[in-house]
């Protein structure tokens, strides 16, 4: 049984594509895989066809209809901010035990894989006091960190990483996301961040071009059958 939290060294590196992309990938395996972006800032209810959402709900196979998005995001805000400013805005605050609790019993469902993707960075403030660190730390499942290959991802990425394992999250993996228009090379950034990641898995994933099928990238699955995460 899998189960994994993709979080980020920061918002829109790729966290929405490696989880759509493992989804689809477990899937064309032949296993039954739940993907859930449980809080979702800048969603707008008007146009969730751009979505993290809609995204993973597509990769489940699963139309955009109401009872859907709310199955797999129950957290949705409008502004494009950090949830914590984002719930704000409208009056609200996300209570981290009722998030923790719902994840938990999505977490204990009978699909081979449960995939939960993260929101922001790993350090993103979900309210006032409590972080995603916070978040995953409680759920107890390993984390894939996703990051890019842009200039001054080295000290995002190990930064990340020693967050998350000095708060004793296991960690089944980094997944280096190529950035776009970047002087690093994607796999010169890879074989340094295995230096410094000791036991932990750095796999990198080229950038793939819109007109490219998914069936073209490289397969992550392995990341979700590591049971010993480092
Ligand atoms: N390897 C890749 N190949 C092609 N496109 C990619 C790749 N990685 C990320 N992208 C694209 O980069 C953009 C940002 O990625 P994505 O939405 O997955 O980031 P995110 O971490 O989920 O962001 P957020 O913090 O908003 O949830 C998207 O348009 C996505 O399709
Ligand atoms: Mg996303």
């Amino acid at each position: 049984m899998t189960r994994l939290f993709v979080t980020a060294s920061g918002t829109g590196v790729g966290k929405t594509f490696v989880t759509a992309l493992l989804c689809r990938q477990l899937r064309a395996q032949g296993h039954s895989v739940v993907a859930l972006k449980p809080v979702i800032s800048g969603f707008d209810p008007g146009q969730p066809g751009d979505s993290d959402t809609f995204q993973l709900l597509a990769a489940q196979g699963l139309a955009p209809t109401p009872g859907n998005i709310e199955r797999v995001s129950p957290w949705r805000f409008a502004a494009p901010l950090s949830p914590d400013m984002a719930a704000a805005r409208e009056g609200r605050a996300i209570a981290p035990d009722a998030l923790a609790s719902w994840c938990r019993q999505r977490i204990g469902g009978l699909e081979d894989a449960v995939l939960i993707e993260g929101v922001g960075g790993v350090m993103v403030p979900l309210n006032d006091r409590f972080t995603v660190l916070d978040w995953l730390a409680a759920l107890g499942i390993p984390a894939l960190l996703v990051t890019g290959s842009y200039l001054g991802t080295l000290s995002h990425t190990l930064t990340a990483l020693a967050a998350a394992q000095g708060r004793g999250v296991p960690l089944a993996g980094v997944v280096v996301s190529e950035s776009l228009d970047q002087p690093a090379p994607l796999a010169e950034t890879v074989a340094t961040l295995r230096r410094f990641a000791g036991a932990v898995p750095v796999i990198p994933l080229p950038r793939l071009d819109a007109a490219d099928d998914w069936r073209r990238a490289p397969d992550l699955t392995a990341l979700a059958r590591r049971d010993r995460a480092a």
